[in-house]
């Protein structure tokens, strides 16, 4: 099965910017969060068919404080997911949940639920 992935620096940004300077990431980037509850980066995985997936985000949190984020398929069945400190902003490290996908265009957002925003994000695979 070949991986199906997008780039955070290629999804829709809500309250983010893409920066390069912590090395580390895929790509040309990553997504720095704003630090606020809501900011958001939307992936699209467009799949051949349905069938459940493991979604795996890439990220960096150089803080030791969790970065919580909600994540919904298509808006609906929101799952948080714990994005603990990594140690640096350039050391990256993943973070896995199960997603039934289906065949087509799957929209899979990622809001940060606290005041600090998400952690930086670099990709993610599924
Ligand atoms: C630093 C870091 C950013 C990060 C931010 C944060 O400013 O350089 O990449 O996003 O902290 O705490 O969210
Ligand atoms: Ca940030």
């Amino acid at each position: 099965v070949p991986a199906l992935e997008q780039e955070a620096e290629n999804a829709t940004i809500s309250q983010g910017v893409v920066e390069s300077n912590h090395a580390g990431f895929s790509g040309t980037g990553f997504v720095n969060y704003d630090n606020v509850i809501g900011s958001s980066v939307e992936y699209t995985i467009n799949a051949d068919s349905g069938g459940e997936h493991d979604l795996t985000f890439r990220y960096a949190n150089g803080t030791t404080i969790d970065r919580p984020v909600s994540v919904t398929l298509d808006g609906a069945g929101a799952q948080t997911v714990s994005f603990p400190g990594t140690g640096a902003w350039t050391t990256w490290q993943t973070r896995t949940l199960k997603v039934t996908l289906h065949a087509g265009s799957n929209k899979i957002k990622a809001t940060a639920t606290t005041a600090n925003g998400g952690p930086n994000a670099d990709k993610l695979t599924a």
